[in-house]
């Protein structure tokens, strides 16, 4: 009998992502073929994202569609797994076209939900009853899923996500992550390393290391208290792996100094942070939890620059925040300026239920207001971003590459096996050049012959 398509649709941040890779692997493993194509499967999952109310209205619309290809073909499976399958639960039943509901804590059970469905035509559900209650046996089981990852289901087998970390227990106001991925634990560093070695093995060159505040991973063992920059020392000694990029960071003083020694002591940790401020007001941060001032913040992007020569740095930033007056707003433009980001994602604030900020704040600032600002935010970093892009003009930069670029950017047409390839360099700079096909998952010199504020263009040396 041929095996049985299965077909994931990924929502959401890099930890989504990296879980439909998981995902993908195992259903590989027990036997399943994994499908690009929607029309021609027998299982569909959508991998969902929580964090902003748009991300779970476009899974419901995608849902919609599937309950017309369900109509024609009863007998799809459609699988809802992820942080909304946590947050909701059996409520994602209501939807007809639903057959399974798995959280992101219980994503080893996918492939025994999805044969209990096919077999016996019934809905099946695994979600964490109490998603704060700490679990060893199920981080063991989620340890065991991690660590049988192979690159075999992935487009880029050149580079690999390591979660070092998972959950969160920062309790931002506003954020959702802490009730639907539970509380932060990190990985034993042996495994991560065996781990990291095995994926050296299979060809795997680039490695970033994933956790929702992954600077603050600590793990006791025999005696030692390992941090992130231990496990950047032991990743950097594996051979094949030639680079090792960390996000996100949260704005903390605690092991900073070891993972910035390490970032300019080891040549193979990028230079590169993302760490997001959220906001650029003292009174909001407090609103929001975060336990740091604009000052605090300042000062670590300072420390950054001055011990990590060439450090890139990346945010986020939140507009619309209940109470965000212009002139807390004013807070932010400010902060922006003074940081001078490669880049910041500004995301509109949207109250997620179960969250401080939702129960106890007003969502006040309307969606012109909010999208104002948003636009606003955006075109001040794209001025900055202008001018540190602009520099690189007629250097040359090292560039590991994706492949072909799915945005025709040059004028060059994909013909005759020339390419326009995209890759990025070790501080994250999106680089768009012409060259073959073949140069997908190698390490090229491009030397820069335009610049836009998100991308550098230029030309194979
Ligand atoms: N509304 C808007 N943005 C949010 N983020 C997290 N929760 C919310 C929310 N409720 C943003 C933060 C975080 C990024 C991943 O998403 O900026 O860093
Ligand atoms: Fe959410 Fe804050 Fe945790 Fe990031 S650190 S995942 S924003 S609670």
């Amino acid at each position: 009998m041929n095996a049985r398509k299965v077909n994931i649709k990924c929502f959401g941040c890099q930890m989504n992502k990296l879980d439909s890779t998981l995902v993908a692997s195992a259903l590989g493993r027990a036997g399943f073929a994994i499908s690009g194509n929607v029309e021609n499967a027998d299982i569909v999952l959508i991998n969902t994202c929580s964090v902003r109310r748009h991300a779970e209205q476009r899974v419901f619309s995608h849902l919609g569609h599937l309950k017309h290809i369900k109509q024609k073909r009863p007998e799809l499976i459609v699988g809802v797994i992820g942080c909304m399958a946590q947050r909701l639960g059996v409520e994602l039943f209501e939807h007809k076209a639903v057959d399974i509901v798995c959280g992101s804590t219980q994503i080893p059970k996918i492939p025994e939900l999805i044969n209990k469905a096919l077999g016996k035509q019934c809905q099946s559900l695994a979600v964490t009853e109490q998603i704060r209650k700490p679990d060893n046996k199920n981080d063991k089981a989620l340890d065991d899923f991690e660590s049988a990852y192979s690159t075999a289901q992935q487009n880029l087998s050149s580079q690999a996500f390591v979660r070092i970390m998972r959950g969160c227990n920062k309790f931002c106001s506003y954020c959702v992550v802490p009730y639907v991925r539970g509380p932060e634990v990190s990985r034993n560093p042996k495994t991560i390393v065996e781990q990291a070695k095995r994926l050296s093995a299979q060809g795997v060159k680039q490695i970033t290391l994933l956790g929702q505040a992954v600077n603050c991973y600590k793990y006791a063992t025999c005696g030692k208290m390992y941090c992130l920059a231990d496990v950047l020392y032991e990743i950097s000694k594996i051979s094949g792996i030639e680079w090792v990029k960390f996000i996100t960071s949260y704005p903390t003083d605690i092991f900073y100094d070891q993972i910035l020694q390490a970032m300019a002591g080891l040549t193979k940790v990028c230079n590169y942070l993302h760490m997001p401020a959220q906001c650029g007001s003292d009174k909001m941060l407090k609103a929001m939890n975060r336990k740091y001032s604009v000052n605090k913040y300042l000062e670590l992007i300072e420390r950054a620059k001055e011990r990590v020569p060439g450090i890139e740095i990346a945010g986020d930033f939140i507009v619309g925040y209940p109470e965000e007056s212009e002139e807390i707003f004013a807070g932010s433009v400010s902060l922006v300026k003074k940081v001078r980001y490669k880049n910041i994602f500004v995301f509109k604030y949207s109250p997620r239920p179960g969250t401080k900020a939702e129960k106890y704040a007003q969502d006040d600032i309307s969606q012109e207001v909010k999208r104002r600002r948003n636009m606003e935010l955006l075109a001040v970093q794209e001025e900055i971003s202008g001018h540190l892009a602009g520099e690189f003009l007629g250097k040359t930069v090292r560039v590991l590459v994706e492949g072909p670029s799915k945005k025709a950017h040059l004028e060059a047409e994909n013909k005759d096996n020339h390419y326009q390839l995209v890759g990025r360099t070790a501080e994250d700079w999106i680089v768009v050049f012409g060259g073959t096909k073949e140069l997908a998952g190698e390490f090229v010199d491009v030397k820069i012959t335009k610049t836009s504020p998100l991308t550098l263009f230029g030309e194979l040396t």
